[in-house]
């Protein structure tokens, strides 16, 4: 599938990262929106030979413990002997190229190499962040000497949650990132998200003032999406009935390709994504009415009623977006958890994750 569009975020996030880093950069949108094939698009397009890249995908990993994080972002290096990390990154050039050799033989990105003697007895014994976080600034400046600059870039950043170090890891990571671009300007620090509300409950908005910088991915506007469709060969007289179902939402758009390149009529799979879409909904609220949800919220654990649940839906029946003022955090939270709203912090706003959620809702019956 060809890129399609993203231009002025394209342009606006290169000359970002070409400056030096300053901010911690928030990459966030609603689910599905392109944030992964955005950002991937951006890092490939990054000179190799001024910068050195590490992107980490969360996807797809189980993160349960500390340990479990270190083997994503290390690469261990079982040639380097001993402990001296000196002398292991003297030759940074050296680092460098057998880390560019295993990654293209293993098809996998850049992790953080470290010597073997470094990684058992300093990380994985004492099980202290600041001991890693340390040694990769230290690598990271060398980087920086050697005439590249480091991009850090940590994708799905919420599956992060709940990991405990001496404290929340999440937090240390938050300082770490902010030490690298504040402070020290030595690297870039990307994260992404499609959980703003999370980002927001670690760092606290306060804390993220002057620090970090949102960058949203949002679905396509009414203009793009036509001109999207266009290029996916949609017919012409369908356009109006696809946004009418599924916006500028790039994955569903997708999805529907798929079908009608498949042969499949048009009208009737998007009636069948829109069915699927109202049974997801009433499983989820079936769910809730059997085992009331729960949520934590500031170290307080909240129980749901339906009721609550369904007395915020309602409120997307005649209107598009809420101020989150107006909202209940515990029940938003639990929402936002199931893929259902969408949280935006920079306006405040909550609407729902996708037209066709929105759809799903106005269309479903919600007794009070
Ligand atoms: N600009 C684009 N042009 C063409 N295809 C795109 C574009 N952006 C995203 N896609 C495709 O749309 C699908 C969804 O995109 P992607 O996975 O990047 O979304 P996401 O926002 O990261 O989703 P999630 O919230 O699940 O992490 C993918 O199959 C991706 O390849
Ligand atoms: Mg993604």
């Amino acid at each position: 599938m060809e890129f399609f569009d993203r231009e002025k975020e394209l342009v606006y996030m290169q000359r970002i990262l070409s400056q030096e880093p300053r901010n911690i950069i928030f990459i966030y949108g609603p689910i599905n929106s392109g944030k992964t094939a955005f950002i991937t698009r951006v890092l490939d397009q990054m000179e190799s030979r001024k910068y050195a890249v590490f992107y980490f995908n969360l996807r797809g990993y189980q993160i349960s413990r500390y340990d479990d994080i270190l083997d994503i972002f290390f690469e261990i290096d079982d040639e380097a002997e001993g402990h001296d990390i000196k002398s292991y990154l003297s030759n940074i050039t050296d680092v460098m190229a057998k880390l560019a050799e295993n990654a293209l033989f293993y098809a996998t990105g850049l992790k953080i190499p470290v010597p073997k003697a470094v990684f058992d007895s300093i990380f994985k014994e004492k099980e202290k962040p600041r001991d890693a976080f340390n040694y990769i600034e230290v690598f990271f400046k060398k980087l920086v000497e050697s005439g590249l600059r480091p991009i850090i870039a940590i994708d799905e950043l919420q599956r992060m949650k709940g990991i405990k170090t001496n404290g929340e890891f999440i937090d240390d990571l938050f300082n770490f990132f902010v030490r690298l671009t504040k402070e020290t300007h030595l690297s870039h620090a990307v994260a992404i998200s499609s959980d703003c509300l999370f980002i927001e409950h670690v760092y606290g908005v306060s804390r993220l003032e002057g620090r970090a910088r949102y960058f949203k991915i949002d679905d396509f506007d009414r203009h793009t999406a036509f001109r999207f469709y266009r290029f996916l060969g949609f017919p012409e007289d369908k356009f109006e009935l696809i946004w009418d179902y599924l916006g500028g939402k790039i994955g569903d758009i997708l999805a529907l390709e798929q079908d009608f390149k498949a042969g499949f009529d048009i009208e009737e799979q998007l009636r069948i994504m829109l069915r699927d879409e109202q049974n997801r909904l009433k499983k989820v609220l079936k769910v809730a009415k059997v085992v009331p949800p729960a949520v934590v919220i500031r170290g307080e654990k909240k129980e749901l009623s339906l009721r609550d649940i369904q007395a915020l839906l309602v409120r997307f029946k005649e209107r598009d977006e809420v101020d989150v003022d107006d909202v209940d955090e515990a029940t938003l939270r639990f929402l936002v958890s199931e893929n259902i709203l969408f949280f935006d912090p920079l306006p405040g706003i909550v609407r729902p994750q996708s037209r066709l959620v929105h759809k799903a809702i106005k269309t479903l019956e919600l007794r009070l």
